[in-house]
């Protein structure tokens, strides 16, 4: 079906369709499509999590712009329709009866207690939908009807994953079906932290984020924005914060801020560069402006391929349209096959 046809190992991913792709989605999530893209062991499948999109609030039109973004950003990034199935979700409606199916194995108490459940309830709390409350076990269908079992995401997944696994496993000893138990491929941007403020960067907290579609004027301005200190201190490893080291400035103050911007160091400038800035904390202390601009050149060095690259596919609308009407009807094929097999097992074929 794809230029890899010799294997049965598959692959799938997807981003929901709430804006453009940030550095975040890059490193947690597109740079592990990527890999196991070149990996001929598997069958990679991507596709936009449109059908996601709709668990909580959102427009209309804004959506469908969004799919499409998101699908202009996979390619910009370098997903090749020639070695993966980029697809849209709510094109294959096996998935929706597939989640159908599997809510007859998951509780409700189980989904009110995710974190990620939880979050968004806080956020949104008038809008505590069912198809909130759905959004793990769709995620499940998603991934199962394609028996994947390598998912690349951020480590912020991770609850979902679990509850795919335990999904499969009450199918497998319930139905007798052969539903894989599938495993996170993490990459070394698992987690990206927030550019400003707490936790991780995301679309939804402005201020967060560095879009892929950003300039170097951009760039250079949202580094700016981000917290720093007097540039001297001391700091202490410690293995169990998402920030692995924890920056003491010279009043005693703990400076996440710092924490954070040498993450960002390491991941665009190595680990030789971020340990020169560590050696310039403790001794003779670190100039923020050179170093903010010296990371802004990096990031948007790594960017401006893959600009260039979307600015082609912006102007070459029916190959795009192409891609994705392939991708879905490789997608259904696989999504048809499953469900005539779930169906049978659980006495509804
Ligand atoms: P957002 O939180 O910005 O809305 P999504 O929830 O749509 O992002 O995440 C899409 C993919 O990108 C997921 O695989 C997720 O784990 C990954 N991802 C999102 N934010 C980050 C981050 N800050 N660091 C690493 N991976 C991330
Ligand atoms: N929940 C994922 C996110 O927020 C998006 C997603 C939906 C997904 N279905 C998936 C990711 C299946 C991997 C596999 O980013």
């Amino acid at each position: 079906m794809t230029a890899k046809p010799n294997t049965t190992k598959r692959v799938l991913s997807g981003i929901r369709a709430t804006g453009r792709l940030h550095l975040g989605n890059y490193l947690g999530a597109v740079k592990g499509m990527l890999a196991l893209q070149d990996d001929p062991e598997y069958q990679t499948f991507y596709m936009v999590a449109d059908a996601h999109t709709i668990t909580t609030p959102y427009q209309v039109e804004e959506l469908r712009k969004n799919r499409r973004a998101v699908i202009l950003d996979y390619l910009a990034a370098g997903l090749d329709p020639e070695k993966s199935v980029i697809f849209q979700q709510a094109a294959i409606s096996e998935h929706f009866e597939l989640a159908f199916y599997f809510s007859s194995v998951t509780t409700i108490a189980k989904m009110q207690h995710l974190p990620t459940f939880k979050d968004k309830v806080k956020q949104y709390p008038n809008h505590a939908t069912m198809a909130l409350l759905n959004y793990p076990v769709l995620m499940a269908a998603d991934i199962l009807i394609y028996m994947a079992d390598r998912v690349p995401v951020g480590i912020d997944q991770e609850p979902h994953l679990e509850v795919t696994r335990e999904i499969a496993r009450r199918m497998n000893q319930d139905y007798g079906t052969n539903f894989p138990e599938p495993q996170r491929f993490a990459t070394t941007g698992e987690y990206v932290p927030s550019l400003s403020g707490e936790g991780k960067m995301s679309k939804s907290v402005e201020g967060s984020f560095i879009n892929l579609t950003d300039d170097l004027a951009t760039i250079q301005q949202r580094l700016a924005n981000a917290a720093t200190d007097s540039g001297k201190g001391t700091i202490a490893d410690e293995a169990d914060t998402k920030l692995k080291k924890i920056y003491t400035d010279a009043s005693g103050q703990r400076s996440d801020g710092v924490a954070r911007l040498l993450t960002f160091v390491e991941l665009f400038e190595g680990t030789d560069q971020r340990a020169e800035y560590e050696q310039q904390y403790t001794s003779t202390g670190i100039k923020y402006g050179q170093l903010k601009q010296q990371l802004a050149q990096a990031i948007y060095k790594q960017l401006a391929p893959m600009q260039i690259k979307r600015h082609e596919l912006e102007n070459n609308a029916s190959f795009v349209d192409q891609v994705i009407a392939d991708g879905n009807a490789k997608a259904k094929a696989v999504a048809q096959t499953t469900i005539a097999q779930v169906k049978e097992k659980i006495g509804l074929g």
